[in-house]
This record gives C-alpha cells, sequence and structure tokens, in this order.
C-alpha cells in the first residue's frame, strides 16, 4: 500500500532514527551504545520502560543541530517512501539544547531547513510538535513550553506530551499546556496508552486537548468513547506501536477498528517506526489485512488525519489536492 497517499499526525522524530543512523553518530563520537542494539543491528526494544531507556540513550548520540538537519533528512526520506506526504513530528527540546532558548532555536532552525529540504526532493511537507517528557516533570515541561511558545509559527504548530504515562497527571502540566496554547499551539497528549480510560478522560478535561496520542484504552469505557466520538476528539492510534509493546497481542484485537465503528475519529501513526519494525505502508498492510479495510476506507482516514492537522489552512489545501480534492 505504499503507493497510497498518507497523512501522520504521530511520529517522535528521534524515534523514528534508523537504527545504523544512530550507530553511526555513536562511533563517529565513541559513544558506547552496544546495549541498545540486537546482534542483528536493530533497536532492542523490549517492554515499554525497557524501550525508553534504549530511546534515551540512542538520543545521547544526538549532539549538534547538524545532527538533526541529517536526522530529519534521513527521517523524511523513509516517510516519503512509505507514501507519506505530509507529517507531523515530535521535537523534543530535551534532546536538542537541553531546553535553552537560544540553542533550540538554532536546533529548530536546522529540523526546518531539512524538512524543508525534503519537500523539495521528496515531495513530504513536515510540522513539528513540541513535546515535553512527562517523567522528567513539570518543571522541564515549563522550559519546554517556553521554547515552543518563543518559536510557535508556520512551522511549529503544537504541543504534546510523551514519556512514561504511569508517573505524574495531566493537571500537572496545565501550566505547560496553557503557555502553549495563549501562544497559537495547537494540543495533543499521550493518554490511554500504558493508563486506562481515566487517563485519557483526564487529558481533556486538564489540558483541553483536541488530539490524543493513542487513547486507545478508552476502549475500556464505552461512554467515554460516545463521548469522544460526539466532541470530535482525534485519536492518533498507532496499532504496530501498540502490538510490538505488547499492549495488544495482534493487530486483529486492536480496538482501532471497534472504535472506527462507533463513530471515532481515528488515524493511523507508526510513532517510532524502526523500534517496532513498522512504516506508513506496513502499518496499511497489516490493517487491511486484520480489518478488511480497503482503499476507500484509508482514504477517509486520510482525510480525517489532514482536517485534523495541525497546519495553516493553505497548507492543508495544498496537500488536499494530494489526497484527491478537486482544486
Ligand atoms: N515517546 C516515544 N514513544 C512513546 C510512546 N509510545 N509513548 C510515550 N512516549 C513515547
Ligand atoms: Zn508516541
Amino acid at each position: 500500500m505504499s503507493q497510497l497517499p498518507k497523512v501522520e499526525l504521530h511520529l517522535h522524530l528521534e524515534g523514528a532514527a534508523p537504527p545504523a543512523f544512530i550507530r553511526g553518530l555513536a562511533k563517529e563520537k565513541s559513544i558506547d551504545l552496544s546495549g541498545a542494539f540486537r546482534p542483528d543491528g536493530s533497536y532492542d526494544t523490549g517492554d515499554f520502560w525497557h524501550f525508553l531507556k534504549v530511546y534515551e540513550a540512542a538520543c545521547t548520540t544526538l549532539q549538534s543541530p547538524e545532527d538533526f538537519r541529517r536526522l530529519t533528512l534521513a527521517v523524511l526520506e523513509e516517510s516519503a517512501s512509505s507514501g507519506v506526504v505530509y507529517t507531523e513530528a515530535f521535537l523534543s527540546p530535551d534532546f536538542c539544547g537541553g531546553r535553552d532558548l537560544t540553542a533550540w532555536r538554532d536546533y529548530l532552525a536546522a529540523i526546518e531547513a531539512a524538512a524543508d529540504q525534503a519537500e523539495r526532493d521528496f515531495g513530504i511537507t513536515m510540522r513539528g510538535i513540541v513535546t515535553p517528557i512527562r517523567h522528567f516533570g513539570p518543571e522541564k515541561a515549563r522550559e519546554t513550553a517556553l521554547c515552543a511558545a518563543e518559536t510557535a509559527g508556520r512551522f511549529l504548530t503544537g504541543f504534546g506530551l510523551g514519556g512514561d504515562e504511569k508517573v505524574l497527571s495531566p493537571k500537572d502540566f496545565r501550566w505547560s499546556f496553557d503557555c502553549a496554547r495563549e501562544a497559537g499551539l495547537r494540543l495533543t497528549c499521550h493518554a490511554g496508552e500504558w493508563g486506562g480510560p481515566q487517563s485519557v478522560a483526564d487529558a481533556i478535561r486538564d489540558l483541553g486537548v483536541e488530539r490524543i496520542g493513542h487513547g486507545v484504552r478508552a476502549i475500556e469505557d464505552l461512554a467515554l468513547v460516545d463521548r469522544i466520538a460526539e466532541e470530535g476528539t482525534v485519536l492518533e492510534c498507532c496499532p504496530g506501536s501498540n502490538v510490538a509493546l505488547g499492549l495488544y497481542p495482534s493487530f486483529r484485537a486492536h480496538p482501532i477498528e471497534r472504535l472506527r465503528e462507533r463513530g471515532v475519529k481515528v488515524t493511523i501513526s507508526t510513532d517510532d517506526p524502526p523500534y517496532f519494525h513498522t512504516t506508513m505502508a506496513r502499518e496499511y498492510d497489516r490493517l487491511a489485512d486484520a480489518f478488511g479495510w480497503d482503499d476507500e476506507v484509508f482514504g477517509a482516514i486520510a482525510r480525517t488525519s489532514l482536517d485534523a492537522a495541525f497546519c495553516d489552512a493553505e497548507t492543508k489545501a495544498r496537500i488536499g489536492k494530494r489526497l484527491g480534492d478537486r482544486p
């Protein structure tokens, strides 16, 4: 299904780094990352908490704007080869100069320059969503929000929250989300992945987000599912990520189809593709196998994704043409 035009809303830039790319940087900088890889060269992902450790270890190799420029190009080339025409990537000032605003501006400029080049070379458009990391705590999230607020604009369009959903609660991050909202950023939050339906309800109530990262465990409370459907909250579903990390035993057991049938706006993303041995084309293939989804279903989901994208109207109209909208 690599030929269908796709819109991805949930992709961690560092989490999309090809393992060979990270190994190359580790070698250049003499960083010992041997524990992060399996003998076959893939990331040693394990369960979610092990995954976070390997992820953060891999990020220690990304030390300069130039590293992020190269990373962004590599990631967007790979996404474009899966048919992705528009992608929103989570960017973390924590890994880009340690939340220092001057450094962050340089990192962001390098990422944006690479995105512009990828648009010319590979025909993919990218926008950024700044994402504090929940288990780093609310104080660091505040510094991250200030970086985001100062750089909000055409390229940086959103603010989110990733990391370990089992620690702290959405309300601990209210200041950061209010700061981002006041700067004009659109809001999303990881919830309902490792936390249950209450975690999704809390993120909506306490942070006022319009999208939820994952959100799939809302299925455990059908009244909440109906509310999400009615209010039009969009779920950034990443089925391959959930199956790889053991949240569901198979694609067929994944709730994305039950959520869709009940009227929820579901979308399809890869999260951290090489960690989970996936790509957007592979997600489409596996969803088609599991649920019999055809081009019409995938076309409707791509349209839902574009409607929920955080970019400006002109960009949406341009991408819409690539999804088959009439001019
Ligand atoms: N950061 C990268 N991938 C993540 C995920 N699946 N959940 C939470 N935080 C993440
Ligand atoms: Zn994620």
